[in-house]
């Protein structure tokens, strides 16, 4: 008897994944295509990772060029990309330096790393009693580190003994936070919105006073915008909505033009300065193909176009779901084109919605309970967009 790739994957892959029973064998743009030729709209574009589509043309022939010059020297001799792509990058996120790694979670332990070091060499923390301010409802990642201050009990469970130094806070809550800081505090680590917990949007004005009281107290403001940044929300960074500006982003996903893993920190030499040779580091990080391909995402990014797209879109997205609320959806949230919908529990599971969406041609995936959260590619026709919609609109009206 033989195994096909989903029964191989069974028997010999870990199962800490559920995925959907779809077999994705070809992608373009906003779509994909299963090898019996069933095609699919891509509402999830990987958390965010595709937000320029599948094989963007430019994107792909960064990396076909760069396969074919040179793969990998690792960080102990030059190469010629990693200069121009940490300028380049800084230069958008308007900061002076870069350090690039692979993972998203891999970017978020860098800046945890930096935000102690420079607690406790710059801002003088006694060593070792560093502290972070986190939000609750987070999602930074899996390290044992990361999962040490999530919530989220599945991801939590029998990974301690736990690492110490973090407070977690109601997130939007500015009072919460502004009595968790204290003179061991380093850093307040947040998402712009909580794309995990279901695109959570905090109240207006909350990431400035995350800002102001981060500058009272001498504390770096970390904006993890793994899922909200590169274009996703209609700017190049989520705080940019509400005209903040931290001392550390976190970027990734996206970064990396759904081809490569890339994830980087980007903060001014008073910060990222901290660190000396040999004090962090990743064998594939700011690796060339990964550089190459970085380069043409913040290309692409430089137009305004990606953000373009996503502001032109947010109105279709918000006027389609608006018109699910009591129709066997609770609440919808819409930022850019970006969007968490709270199915009637009574309904069905977030899953179970997934699964119909499936069976009508879009894939998406629950966030947890019965939300489940669109993320489609930023370049995806309107068109599309509002056919996906429709599907939507009809997968709720069969469960309900
Ligand atoms: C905000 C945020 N931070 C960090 C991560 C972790 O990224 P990765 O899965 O690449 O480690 C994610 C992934 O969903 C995320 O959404």
């Amino acid at each position: 008897m033989t195994f096909g790739p989903i029964e191989l994957e069974e028997v010999h892959g870990a199962h800490n994944y559920h995925p959907l029973p779809v077999m994705v064998s070809h992608g373009e743009g906003a779509w994909v295509w299963d090898d019996d030729g069933n095609r699919y709209l891509d509402f999830l574009a990987a958390y965010s990772a595709l937000n320029f589509g599948h094989r963007h043309p430019a994107l792909v022939s960064a990396a076909k060029e760069q396969l074919d010059r040179l793969t990998l020297t690792s960080r102990a001799f030059h190469h010629d990309l990693l200069g121009p792509f940490c300028s380049e990058l800084a230069a958008l996120a308007g900061k002076e330096m870069v350090l690039p790694m692979n993972s998203g979670a891999e970017g978020v332990e860098t800046a945890l790393k930096v935000a102690r070091r420079w607690g406790h060499e710059v801002k003088g923390v006694p060593d070792g009693h560093a502290s972070i301010v986190v939000m609750d409802g987070n999602f930074h990642g899996r390290t044992i580190s990361i999962v040490s201050f999530s919530g989220d009990h599945v991801a939590k469970a029998h990974y301690g003994p736990y690492t110490p130094g973090f407070r977690s806070v109601p997130y939007g809550d500015t009072d919460a936070l502004a009595a968790a800081i204290d003179e061991t505090t380093v850093a307040v680590l947040v998402e712009p919105v909580q794309g995990e917990a279901g695109v959570i949007v905090p109240p207006p004005g909350y990431l400035h006073d995350v800002r102001r009281l981060c500058v009272e107290h001498d504390v770096l403001m970390i904006a993890d915008e793994i899922q909200s940044g590169l274009g996703r929300t209609g700017a190049t960074f989520a705080c940019e909505h509400d005209s903040v500006v931290p001392d550390m982003y976190i970027l990734g996903k996206a970064l990396g033009g759904g081809i490569v893993p890339l994830s980087a920190v980007a903060a001014n030499r008073d910060v990222l300065g901290v660190l000396t040779p040999g004090s962090h580091g990743s064998t594939f990080g700011g690796n060339p193909i990964a550089c190459a391909v970085g380069r043409e995402v913040v290309r692409l990014l430089d137009t305004g176009e990606p953000q373009q797209r996503a502001a032109d879109l947010e109105e279709p997205l918000r006027q389609a779901l608006e018109k699910l609320v009591g129709e066997g959806v609770l609440e919808v949230r819409v930022h850019g084109l970006w969007a968490g919908i709270d199915l009637d529990p009574a309904l069905g599971t977030g899953r179970d919605l997934c699964e119909a969406l499936a069976r009508r041609g879009v894939l998406v995936k629950d966030t947890h309970g019965s939300s489940i959260r669109l993320s489609p590619p930023l370049m995806i026709s309107e068109e599309d967009l509002l056919w996906g919609l429709d599907q939507l609109a009809e997968a709720v009206a069969e469960l309900g």
